[in-house]
């Protein structure tokens, strides 16, 4: 079979460390697994227009790896070109980049190294609100050009003790999250989400549910975003919505980028409506250089601290993703069903219900 993998250039660093497993130099360690049962392998970064590789090859590939650090965004139009496609795989979580009303319809199947990440992201996480919520990066940032001025810094800095903080989606991320927050002695953990956790966990973490979405987060001093993006997603976070948060509310977003608004968001900040945005997802990857939320600042100067996309990446998160990956494509080659959790998309039907309930 020819399997094509779209990763990024990791350079001299993916030369220097080859536990950077998610890029174009070390292949996902997949070159010499696919090669010693006679498949074709082909590894690229270039995923951009018509000229790529990425449309090239997806022609006649039967198999498609991507990630989501630097997704081959496999359109509908490209679907209908990959004739041969059987089976497109994620190494890490999140299939967005995947047309996947096309994959059903084209009984493509689509899975995802589901759970390889998500200690990563909500760690991630927890940094984000902790280093917004305390004023973190313009602190260091006076430090780094030579000044000290407390008062600067402090006029802004808060304790999340006595805060309420509230996940939208509380799925393995959100949850984690919560988990994670629990020792922070905040006021209260909200979630929302159309699941609701199991009862034990619920108790045990001591969060509550709230069914609208405007209560929500309206409630929250802090929201973070840990749902997938889907059409009931997509632009979730706009200008209306941000106009119930509480006004100075801190925002992180690691689910994905078009989740949020990117200049409602920016305005928000602006105006005060935010007192921060953080994250590392972005509508578009690799963001353009001129994207409003590398620059965007509250009006203090602060409140941004935003990253390129990496917070699922870490080396423990690569070298878990591309062993899933091997898993899956050893069950696909061998006939064997797949981990459940695993599926997005099966044949011909969605089977999870976390990308839009059907
Ligand atoms: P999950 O499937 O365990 O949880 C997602 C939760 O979102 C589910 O409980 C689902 O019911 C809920 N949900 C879906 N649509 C909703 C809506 N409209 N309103 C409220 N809740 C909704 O997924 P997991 O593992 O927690 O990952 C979530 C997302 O995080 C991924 O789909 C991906 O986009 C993102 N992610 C980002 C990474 C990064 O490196 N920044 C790495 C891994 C995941």
């Amino acid at each position: 079979m020819k399997v094509l993998a779209v990763l990024y250039n990791g350079f001299q660093a993916a030369k220097a460390e080859p536990r950077l497993l998610g890029t174009v130099e070390n292949e996902l360690g997949l070159r010499a697994f696919l090669e010693s049962q006679g498949h074709e392998f082909v590894v690229t970064s270039s995923k951009e227009g018509s000229d790529s590789d990425f449309a090239k090859h997806i022609v006649d590939s039967d198999i498609l790896i991507t990630t989501p650090f630097h997704p081959g965004y496999l359109t509908r139009d490209l679907v209908d070109k990959a004739k041969n496609l059987k089976l497109c795989v994620t190494a890490g979580v999140g299939s967005d980049h995947i047309d996947l009303n096309a994959a059903v319809e084209r009984k493509i199947q689509v899975l995802e190294v589901t759970g390889s990440n998500v200690t990563s992201v909500a760690e991630h996480v927890v940094m984000s609100i902790l280093l917004l919520v305390r004023n973190f990066v313009p602190a260091h940032e006076m430090i780094e050009r030579g000044d000290w001025q407390v008062s600067d810094i402090a006029r802004n800095a808060f304790d999340l003790e006595g805060k309420i903080v509230g996940t939208l989606g509380a799925g393995r991320i959100g949850s984690r999250v919560l988990q994670r927050l629990k020792p922070f002695d905040t006021k209260e953990l909200l979630y929302y989400d159309y699941a609701p956790l199991p009862k034990d966990v619920e108790s045990a973490i001591g969060a509550r549910r709230v069914e609208d979405l405007e209560d929500f987060v309206s409630s929250c001093d802090v929201v973070t975003v840990n749902t997938p993006l889907h059409e009931g997603t997509k632009n979730l976070i706009n200008r209306d919505l941000l106009s119930h948060f509480k006004r100075g509310a801190w925002l992180v977003n690691t689910a994905r980028g078009a989740i949020c608004n990117a200049e409602d968001v920016t305005a928000a900040l602006k105006s005060g409506q935010l007192n921060g945005y953080a994250g590392d997802v972005w509508n578009v990857q690799p963001a353009p250089r001129e994207h409003p939320w590398r620059t965007a600042k509250n009006e203090l100067g602060g409140g941004n601290g935003m990253t390129p996309h990496y917070s699922g990446t870490t080396l423990d998160a690569q070298a878990r993703y591309a062993a899933g990956t091997e898993n899956i494509l050893q069950n696909f080659f061998d006939g064997r069903p797949q981990n459940p959790a695993d599926v997005i998309v099966g044949a011909g039907k969605y089977e999870s219900k976390a990308y839009g309930q059907r």
